[in-house]
């Protein structure tokens, strides 16, 4: 069962003891060094505690997990969210699964888990982090002897890839901060930031990091219909880090960009196609072709884990539907009226010539397309 741990208002809103079990020494402090009030993801005292994104910035309610299967129901209800928080997310989870699996039976673990991981990679369909992820679990979980209780080493990877994706990040925030020349105002969309990550962020990394060298004066954030991550989760980042933040309704986002109010357009990624072609939020996809009619520059943040290299173009990509009634109704009250229908597709493909940066722990990618992104990843490798 899912166990509230804290009420509401910033009670938890404090570093997180060290664990109990498991490893010490780099990879644990680098995860600790990074626990915040805006960190989605902790392991402690055994078990993975994940704050409720659905209920920010009204609530800091953190959620505690002991069983894979209802962390998989946490993603598929969006308790986490974003990319890589969804990988890291499941990488713990796959440590639960063996842990029950083990506990059940020593000898026959292995036969059952497969069932766990199917249920965690069907969960959300468009981040490929989830199955990039399930993928490194499972190479762990393959050198494991036979007998031997696998959740120590599985435990290793889920945090080698938390401590991993906080230095991509950080990383990229660099990288991503160089590109920005002066002091400008920036527009983001969504949110992928230290909420969507296991800590720091994509796209806010490099607003953090470029704040920071004083080359972003402000942020326009839009508000990200239907689950309002832009209103809700992006404007509560950038008030904790003191980051001045303009909430603007997504259709507003041309206007602004027509009144010369945006330098740069910054987003996160759910999947990058082999040819550069960009699966981010819904919305991502106008914000581009927009940027590229008011000579705006669109900047891809993402890392190498987003990066799906049998995915030839965008047309691969599976692009989740959700519910209708998460457009046809708001705040839990009805806004259409009975008898209408609504299509409610929550990713969208931005085609790579209407990219102008791809920045990724590895280094940038100008113009991305198949021999730049192969050459990245050719890098990456080495
Ligand atoms: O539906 P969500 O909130 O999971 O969508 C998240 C996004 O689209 C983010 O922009 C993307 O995952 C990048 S997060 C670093």
């Amino acid at each position: 069962m899912t166990d509230p741990m804290v009420g509401k208002g910033s009670a938890d809103a404090q570093p997180t003891a060290p664990d109990d079990i498991g490893m010490r020494g780099g990879v644990q402090s680098a995860v600790e060094a990074a626990v915040s009030p805006v960190s989605a993801i902790v392991w402690r005292h055994g078990a993975l505690e994940l704050l409720d994104q659905r209920v920010l910035p009204h609530a800091s309610t953190r959620l505690r997990y002991s069983e894979c299967g209802e962390v998989a129901d946490a993603i598929r209800e969006m308790v986490v969210r974003g990319a890589p928080a969804i990988g890291v997310a499941a990488a713990y989870a796959v440590v639960l699964a063996a842990r029950r699996r083990f506990a059940d039976d020593p000898a026959t673990w292995r036969d059952h888990i497969d069932a766990d991981l199917d249920r965690l990679a069907a969960s959300r369909p468009t981040a490929v982090n989830l199955a990039w992820a399930l993928d490194r679990m499972q190479e762990t979980m393959d050198a494991v002897a036979a007998g031997a209780d696998p959740e120590p080493a599985l435990l290793e990877a889920a945090r080698a890839m938390h401590a991993e994706d906080i230095a991509a990040n950080r990383r990229m925030g660099e990288l991503g901060a160089a590109l920005i020349e002066s002091r400008c105002e920036v527009l983001t969309h969504c949110n992928a930031g230290a909420l969507a990550t296991a800590g720091y962020g994509t796209a806010l990394g490099v607003v953090r990091a470029a704040h920071a060298a004083g080359r972003i004066a402000h942020v326009y954030a839009g508000e990200t219909r239907p689950w309002l991550q832009g209103a809700r989760l992006t404007a509560y980042e950038m008030v904790e880090a003191g980051i001045p933040v303009t909430l603007i309704a997504d259709s507003a986002a041309s206007w602004a960009m027509r009144q010369g109010r945006v330098r740069w357009v910054i987003v996160g990624a759910d999947r990058v196609a082999a040819n550069g072609d960009v699966a981010n939020k819904i919305g991502t996809y106008s914000l581009a072709v927009s940027a590229r009619h008011h000579g705006v520059r669109f900047m891809v943040v993402a890392p190498t884990s987003t990066i799906d290299r049998h995915a030839a173009s965008g047309d691969d990509i599976p692009i989740e539907s959700r519910r209708s009634d998460e457009l046809l109704s708001h705040a839990g009250r009805r806004v259409a009226p009975d008898g209408a229908g609504a299509w409610n597709p929550v990713f969208d493909v931005t085609p790579a010539a209407l990219v102008d940066a791809l920045v990724t722990e590895h280094g940038v990618v100008e113009a991305p397309d198949r021999d730049r992104i192969a050459a990245l990843l050719a890098r990456a490798k080495s």
